[in-house]
C-alpha cells in the first residue's frame, strides 16, 4: 500500500520553498559562468544515452533537496512495491507490473497464485510464432494469398504506443508488411484506411484491454463487415482477425478464435501496455527479434530505476524536475521536442502517459490536493516546431520547461541534413538558456550601420530575449529498438515518480468515464427521437441543430 501524505507537509518542501526564493532571481547565464563544471555535475549518462540537466533552473543543492523530498515521500519503498507486484493501483485493486513484461531474469513473481513471468513468456512465445508465420508467408488469407497489410484497431493505450513505436522504428521495418492504424470512431478514419486495402491480404488486430471500448468495437465491426462483404463466409474470420485482450469471453463472442487471442492481464495499464500483446502490431512491423530488443532496452532502464541511488537516478531526477517547475515555479505546461522526424508521435504518446496518469486532483485519502499536479504536455518535432510555436517559448509570458531529444546519428544520413538539424537543436537550447540582452541587441543593430539611434531604441524591447528558459537535453547514438525501449521506460518511471510525490494514484483513469457515460445516453437519443434527454439549453440546442441539418 502506498502511504498517504501531502508532500507540502514534508520538511523538504519547506526547504525547497526557501531555496526557490533564493534561486529564482538567478539567471542561468550566471549559474553557468559561476561554475565551469556545471555540465559535468548536472548531466548523467545511462549506457550510451546522455541526459543533460544543466540547462535547468537548478543547482546541485536543488537536486539534493528534491531527493530529500522523494525520500520523505518514501519513493524507494514505493518503487519496491511496484516491482514486487503489490496492489498499488488501489482504486482498482490491481498490481502495476508493466515491468514484468520486459523482465528477462529467471526470477519468479507470484500474482493471484500464478507466476506472472511464466505467463508473460507463454504469450511472448505465441506472438513470436505468429510473427514468424506472418513474415515467412506461412500464414495465408482465405484465398491462399499471403498477408501484406496489418491493421491495428484500438484507441488510447491500445493505439498510441504501438503507432508511435511503428513510426519511430520505420527504418527497421520488415519488407512486404505494411502496418496501418484505425482508432477514431469518426468513420473517416476507417474509410481512409480501408480504401487502401485488399480483404484477401489484410489481417486485423483488434487491440482492446477490456474489449468493451465502444470506439474500438465499432471500428472492429466495420472492419468485419468490410471483410465479410468480400470473403462471404464467417469461417474465414479466423484467418484475418486476431485479438489482444484481457477479456477472452468478449473476444470469442465477437467471433475471434481462442487460438488467435493474445492475452494480457489486469496488472498492465492501458497506457503502459505496448510491451504486452498490445505490441503485436510492432512485432508485425519489425519482426519479433526487434520487438524483443525494445523490451531489453526497457529492462535495462528498469534495472537502473530500481537499483540506482535516487540522486543519480535518471527517471527520479526527471520526475523531480517536473515537481520543481510545477509546484515552485508554477509552470503549467511542459514541451516535448524530438529532433528526429521518426519520433514525431512521441509528444502525443506522452500526453496520454503523463496526463491520463497524473491529471488528478484527489490525493490518496480522497481529499482534494491543495497544490498543482500534472502540467499539460505538448510538443512537436523540431525543426518544424521552431517555425510554429517556439516564438512563445522564447519570448512569451509563460515559463515552459522543454525536453529536447535527438540522436547523434541519423537513420537517414543525407548530405548535411543531420548536421543542420542538430545545429538547430544545440542553438535552441543555448538561446533559450542565454537569451539576448538589450546591450547585445544594440551592438548588433549598431554594427549594421544603416539604422539610427532612435530606431534602434524602438526595436530593442522587441528583440530582447530574456533567456533563463529551462531545457533538458536527451541524446543517444542512434534511434534503434533498444534505445527507444530505454527512453520510453524512462518516461514511464518519471510518471510514477511524479505520482508518488504528488500523493495521487497514477494508474487509474476515472476522469475518462463521465464523457463515455453521457455519450452512450446521447447516442440512444440521436438514434431514436422518442428518447428524450434531460440536458441544459446549450446541449439541447446543439442536438436540435444536428437533427435539423442531418442528411444521413
Ligand atoms: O482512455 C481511457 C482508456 O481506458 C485508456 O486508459 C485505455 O488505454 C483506452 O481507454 C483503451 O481501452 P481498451 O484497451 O480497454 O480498449
Amino acid at each position: 500500500m502506498l502511504k498517504n501524505y501531502p508532500p507540502t507537509q514534508t520538511i523538504a518542501w519547506k526547504k525547497l520553498e526557501d531555496h526557490f526564493n533564493a534561486l529564482q532571481p538567478k539567471h542561468l547565464r550566471e549559474l553557468f559562468s559561476q561554475d565551469p563544471e556545471r555540465f559535468r555535475k548536472l548531466s548523467l549518462q545511462f549506457e550510451e544515452m546522455m541526459f543533460d540537466l544543466s540547462k535547468n533552473r537548478v543547482t546541485e543543492e536543488t537536486l539534493d533537496l528534491l531527493v530529500e523530498l522523494a525520500q520523505e515521500m518514501e519513493l524507494p519503498t514505493a518503487i519496491e512495491s511496484m516491482f514486487g507486484g503489490q496492489s498499488i493501483n488501489a482504486t482498482e485493486n490491481r498490481a502495476v507490473l508493466h515491468t514484468a513484461l520486459r523482465n528477462f531474469s529467471d526470477s519468479n513473481l507470484q500474482i493471484d497464485g500464478e507466476d506472472a513471468l511464466t505467463e508473460v513468456r507463454d504469450v511472448q512465445q505465441q506472438m513470436k510464432t505468429f510473427c514468424n508465420k506472418l513474415h515467412s508467408g506461412e500464414w495465408k488469407g482465405y484465398s491462399g494469398k499471403r498477408i501484406n497489410s496489418v491493421v491495428n484497431i484500438g484507441i488510447g493505450g491500445s493505439h498510441l504506443g504501438p503507432q508511435m513505436v511503428v513510426e519511430a522504428l520505420k527504418s527497421y521495418q520488415k519488407e512486404r508488411i505494411e502496418v496501418y492504424f484505425i482508432s477514431n470512431v469518426d468513420g473517416t478514419d476507417a474509410a481512409e484506411v480501408l480504401k487502401k486495402l485488399d480483404p484477401e491480404t489484410t489481417l486485423f488486430i483488434i487491440a482492446s484491454k477490456t474489449f468493451t471500448t465502444k470506439e474500438t468495437i465499432a471500428n472492429a465491426e466495420t472492419a468485419r463487415d468490410w471483410f465479410l462483404k468480400a470473403a462471404n463466409d464467417r469461417e474465414h474470420i479466423k484467418k484475418h482477425f486476431v485479438a489482444l485482450s484481457t477479456n477472452t469471453n468478449a473476444v470469442e463472442a465477437f467471433g475471434i478464435a481462442p487460438e488467435n487471442t493474445f492475452r494480457f492481464w489486469d496488472w498492465v495499464g492501458g497506457r503502459f501496455s505496448l510491451w504486452s500483446a498490445i505490441g503485436l502490431s510492432i512485432a508485425c512491423a519489425l519482426g519479433y527479434d526487434k520487438f524483443e530488443e525494445m523490451l531489453r532496452g526497457a529492462e535495462a532502464m528498469d534495472k537502473h530505476f530500481r537499483k540506482t541511488e535516487l540522486r543519480q537516478n535518471i527517471p527520479v531526477l526527471m520526475g523531480l524536475l517536473s515537481i520543481w517547475y510545477t509546484n515552485f515555479f508554477g509552470c503549467q505546461t511542459h514541451a516535448i521536442l524530438p529532433y528526429d522526424q521518426y519520433l514525431r508521435l512521441l509528444p502525443e504518446f506522452l500526453q496520454q502517459l503523463l496526463m491520463e496518469s497524473n491529471g488528478k486532483s484527489a490525493s490518496r485519502d480522497g481529499s482534494d490536493v491543495n497544490y498543482q499536479t500534472q502540467p499539460v504536455i505538448w510538443g512537436a518535432a523540431g525543426t518544424n516546431s521552431q517555425h510554429s510555436f517556439f516564438q512563445l517559448i522564447h519570448q512569451g509570458t509563460f515559463l515552459i520547461p522543454c525536453d529536447f531529444i535527438a540522436p547523434v546519428n541519423s537513420n537517414n544520413p543525407i548530405g548535411q541534413h543531420h548536421t543542420m538539424l542538430l545545429s538547430n537543436f544545440f542553438a535552441q537550447t543555448e538561446a533559450l538558456m542565454k537569451g539576448k540582452t538589450a546591450e547585445e541587441v544594440r551592438a548588433e543593430l549598431e554594427a549594421k550601420g544603416n539604422i539610427n539611434q532612435e530606431e534602434i531604441e524602438e526595436l530593442v524591447p522587441h528583440k530582447v530575449f530574456e533567456g533563463n528558459r529551462p531545457s533538458t537535453s536527451i541524446m543517444f547514438h542512434q534511434l534503434n529498438p533498444y534505445t527507444l525501449g530505454a527512453l520510453l521506460a524512462m518516461y514511464e518511471h518519471k510518471t510514477f515518480v511524479q505520482g508518488i510525490v504528488w500523493n495521487i494514484y497514477s494508474f487509474d483513469q476515472w476522469g475518462v468515464e463521465l464523457g463515455k457515460q453521457l455519450a452512450g445516453k446521447i447516442e440512444e437519443e440521436l438514434m431514436d427521437t422518442s428518447v428524450k434527454g434531460n440536458h441544459d439549453s446549450s446541449t439541447n440546442g446543439l442536438i436540435t441543430y444536428y437533427r435539423q441539418h442531418q442528411k444521413n
